[in-house]
């Protein structure tokens, strides 16, 4: 949802710098770019609607070269269509100023009728806008950048993490936060800021992330931190482990092959250090993972988004069915707004890739509110999420910049797989014996997971989304723990190929999506070899009966036997079916939209992290 980038190096060479971080950030919003810097001959902006690309033709009449200081901007629109005018960064009237900015400033209708009445004269439809003509005013008077952002904030309602240059005496470049993520990292000879660390890597592994509040002034060497009220505040860096090379394509056409590739090593980082397989439990570090807290459990109520929530669900399933615990699981958009009741000793459990979805955070902060104990399966370490939980459990996926999610997803079920197992032992539920076999289970399906993805059984996949990809529509089916991986499948497809696609427990489609199936529509059942395979069975028997194509994922021989296409699934105990099922039905969106030409990692109308309402 918007990816900023900044830079202040001492030998002038920003602008290289800029393009580059915005060219990793670019997955956050692609609808349009620009990049502001500061020099001796004054502000400069150059912004054009459009890919990266756009921009980059933009500048490279070289006029920018040479620049110490400067900031970018990639957009997913929210006020305004994506035009050059609508792109950042903004300037204010005097052309002293220029922001860039990720969020919504909620008041902006209120500031911008005050500007307007005071003469100034706003160029585009933004919300952004405003801010720029806000900074200006305030630089007039108080001669200080930090300090004009400082106050014109105060002003501001809503959410945002903006970057600010301004042109003068002593140039400098400054930065702030209150909600959407924004960290930052200095080195001697430079500052960087970022709203993804990825933005940071290539130049310090050391980085702050800011809290909400924070106003950063940024210069090679130094950062200073002021909080609302003026006074100062000092943030300690993080070190961030990976490289930024873990980021890059690795020899992949995309970035979502490559993601769904690195799935049996994310399930091996997720899982592997935390089994203590002596005791039949899981090792977390965390207050909320105790056999206290966990013993007293009564409710967990589990609040995500999209792809993430569909891993709530499927967590739901192992935690009630092996601790006893009741679980709900809520759309976080949902959830913030039904006034839900919380029953005491509630576990309020936020699941999230990015850490920053705004839903799911105000869900988590609703439930903390309520009085339940907050925590987090999340891969993002230093995301907001994990700052205002309790106790996280940190998924370990490594960066994932394919805008539809996959490898977090199963590390998420893999988190909420040892989650429900260390519940488990938590509760006496079950005994050392019974815990070792259910981790066991977790390192025989790495094998599994790479079986999925040997050559052979990736081009069954591709055979079999080509054949189909024309089709009137997809209906996807499961049951059980396996109805949440029917609803992923069918996000996977739509998100990236734009067919519609519809997931449903298959025990419901005769209560009307039956309708639906005629000759020409295909069916993805799935299909594993379970208590429940008979029903499946007789579910791809009634699509069949109306001259539906069915496609079965799974390891149930008779289902695989009588669909028109089998994608055979290793067998695994049922707790971890899911994780492996998923795999075909990604590999299947995947090779649908190769086929149909689709921009499979920035599909349009869509942003990685979606920090706004
Ligand atoms: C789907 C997808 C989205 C995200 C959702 C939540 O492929 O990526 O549905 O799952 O926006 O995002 P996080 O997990 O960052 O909270």
């Amino acid at each position: 949802m918007c990816g900023i980038v900044g830079g202040f190096r001492r030998d002038g060479a920003v602008v290289d710098s800029l393009v580059d971080g915005l060219r990793v950030l670019e997955y956050r919003g692609y609808d349009s770019a620009g990049v502001a810097v500061v020099d001796e001959r004054g502000l400069t902006v150059r912004r054009k609607a459009g890919r990266l690309a756009e921009l980059e033709g933009e500048i490279k009449d070289g006029a920018l070269n040479g620049a110490s200081i400067g900031i970018g901007h990639t957009r997913w629109a929210t006020h305004g269509p994506p035009t050059d005018r609508n792109a950042h960064p903004h300037t204010d009237v005097a052309g002293r100023v220029a922001l860039v900015h990720n969020g919504i400033i909620e008041n902006y209708l209120e500031l911008r009728d005050e500007l307007t009445a005071a003469g100034v004269e706003l160029l585009s439809d933004t919300d952004t806008e405003v801010l720029a003509h806000l900074v200006g005013r305030e630089l007039a008077d108080a001669g200080d950048l930090a300090e004009a952002v400082r106050r014109a904030l105060v002003r501001v309602e809503g959410y945002y993490a903006i970057a600010v240059v301004a042109r003068g005496a002593e140039a400098s470049m400054v930065c702030a936060r209150h909600g959407p993520p924004l960290c930052v990292g200095v080195t001697d000879d430079a500052a960087w800021l970022g709203s993804d660390v990825l933005a940071i890597l290539p130049h310090t592994r050391e980085v702050i992330f800011l809290e909400d509040g924070d106003v950063a002034e940024l210069g090679p060497g130094s950062v200073r931190i002021v909080r609302p009220d003026g006074t100062a505040a000092e943030r300690a860096p993080k070190t961030i482990e990976w490289d930024a090379e873990d980021a890059g394509k690795g020899g992949y056409p995309h970035y979502m092959l490559k993601e769904i590739y690195e799935q049996p090593d994310v399930l091996a980082q997720t899982a592997f250090s935390r089994l203590d397989l002596d005791r039949g439990d899981v090792a977390f570090e965390g207050d909320l993972w105790d056999d206290e807290f966990l013993s007293r459990l009564e409710r967990v109520q589990i609040a995500a988004c999209g792809t993430a929530l569909h891993a709530g669900l499927v967590t739901s399933y192992m935690i009630e069915r092996l601790a006893g615990v009741p679980v709900d699981v809520d759309y976080a958009s949902e959830f913030r707004y039904r006034d839900p009741v919380l029953v005491p000793n509630t576990l309020a459990l936020a699941i999230s890739q990015s850490g920053e979805t705004a839903d799911t955070l105000a869900a988590l902060r609703l439930a903390t509110a309520l009085g339940a104990r907050p925590a987090t399966i999340c891969n993002s370490i230093g995301s907001t999420m994990v700052r205002e939980s309790e106790s996280s459990i940190l998924i370990e996926a490594g960066p994932e910049i394919g805008v539809a999610s996959t490898k977090a997803f199963v590390a998420m079920v893999v988190a909420g797989y040892m989650l429900a197992v260390r519940t488990a032992r938590a509760r006496g539920r079950i005994d050392a014996d019974a815990g070792r076999t259910l981790l066991e289970e977790l390192r025989l399906v790495r094998p599994r997971l790479e079986s999925l993805l040997a050559d052979d059984a990736v081009e069954r996949v591709r055979g079999i989304a080509e054949r189909h990809h024309d089709a009137k529509g997809f209906l996807f089916l499961g049951r059980g723990i396996n109805y949440p991986i029917a609803l992923e499948g069918a996000l996977k497809l739509k998100e990236i190929s734009y067919v519609h696609a519809e997931g449903y427990p298959a025990g419901e489609m005769k209560h009307g999506p039956i309708a639906l199936i005629e000759p020409g529509m295909s069916t993805l059942v799935v299909a594993p070899h379970d208590d429940v395979a008979e029903k499946v069975l007789s579910n791809i028997e009634q699509v069949k009966a109306r001259g539906g194509e069915v496609i079965c994922v799974g390891s149930d021989p008779d289902c695989l036997a009588v669909a028109d296409e089998a994608l055979e699934v290793p067998h695994t105990g049922s707790w971890l079916s899911p994780v492996l099922n998923v795999v075909p039905l990604q590999l299947f969106a995947y090779f649908v939209a190769l086929k149909k030409g689709c921009d499979i990692d920035k599909p349009r109308n869509l942003a990685k992290s979606v920090t706004v309402e």
